[in-house]
């Protein structure tokens, strides 16, 4: 049936953050919410379809009125549901606090490390329960895909983007105390959000290719001559950001799209270094 066609072919998923809850201009096929062994994904996953014809996921990470927190979005049914439907690569946009000084509100970060500073109380692992193995996650992040997006950073003129930086991930709710901002930042830390842990090691044990695209709304709390971090600060700068992220978005996708929309769904050069990154015991 024409559904199957749809669902057979999509292979890019696209998760949105805070500020970040649809992606307008692109004409929308379907809305699915498969159940998972993990149970449901945040928001339903909308289907849309590109300029090109090809299909695309996406879905709102805290869901479609932001009604999960950071420890409380349902992470493993999120990529479990994204797998489900097909996706082999993930761009995930989230907001992101600035540990440095050259990275400022508006700048957009391409990540390739993090330290995880959450607290175990989120599930992070899609194994046990007699299912033994071990992911590798030495390089959290896609490189190839990485380099595919950094590569346009000129033609969204109006972004800024860094590349290689290294992202904190916290628990939250509450920001940092600017003794721990400080230390972040002693550490190495460039950025700092509450979300990409367990995402990104969760994409890695589903073998499919993660990169996270930051955007910077703050400069946290260790600014001594600055207030620390609010929501309000980190809101009024997304409004911008997400206007950015669409049209970041916009620019990649042709790329992406032939990358990833090319040939045999098995044999994609792109993601094909993803697959058996896994050991097990
Ligand atoms: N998300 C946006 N700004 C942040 C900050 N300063 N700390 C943690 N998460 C954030």
């Amino acid at each position: 049936t024409d559904n199957k066609t749809v669902y057979n072919d999509i292979r890019l998923g696209v998760i949105g953050g805070t500020g970040l809850y649809q992606l307008e201009g692109y004409e929308k096929v379907d809305e699915v919410q498969p159940e998972t062994p993990w149970g449901q994904s945040a928001s339903p996953i909308k289907i849309l379809r590109t300029p090109r014809g090809h299909h695309i996921a996406f879905l709102a990470r805290h869901g479609l009125n932001h009604e999960f927190s950071p420890s409380e979005v349902p992470y493993t049914a999120n990529i479990a549901a994204l797998k489900s439907i097909g996706v082999q690569a993930i761009v995930a946009f989230s907001a992101v606090g600035s540990l440095q000084e050259i990275i400022k509100p508006g700048d957009f970060v391409l990540p390739n490390q993090i330290i995880d500073r959450t607290k175990g109380i989120r599930k992070d692992s899609f194994f046990g329960n007699g299912v033994i193995a071990h992911a590798s996650f030495g390089e959290p992040f896609h490189k190839p895909l990485k380099e595919l997006i950094y590569s346009h950073r000129d033609s969204v003129p109006e972004i800024t983007i860094h590349k290689d930086k290294v992202a904190v991930s916290m628990e939250g709710p509450a920001f940092s105390t600017r003794a721990e901002s400080n230390l972040y930042r002693s550490w190495g830390g460039d950025i700092i959000n509450m979300t990409c842990i367990p995402e990104a090691k969760l994409a890695r044990e589903a073998e499919i290719a993660y990169q996270l695209v930051c955007m910077s709304t703050d400069y946290d709390a260790w600014r001594e001559s600055e207030e620390p971090v609010t929501v309000a600060e980190v809101m009024k700068t997304m409004t911008t950001n997400a206007v950015r992220a669409k049209a970041l978005l916009f620019s990649i996708l042709p790329d992406l799209e032939d990358k990833l929309y090319t040939g045999d769904k098995d044999s994609i050069e792109l993601v094909k270094d993803i697959r058996g990154t896994m050991a097990l015991a």
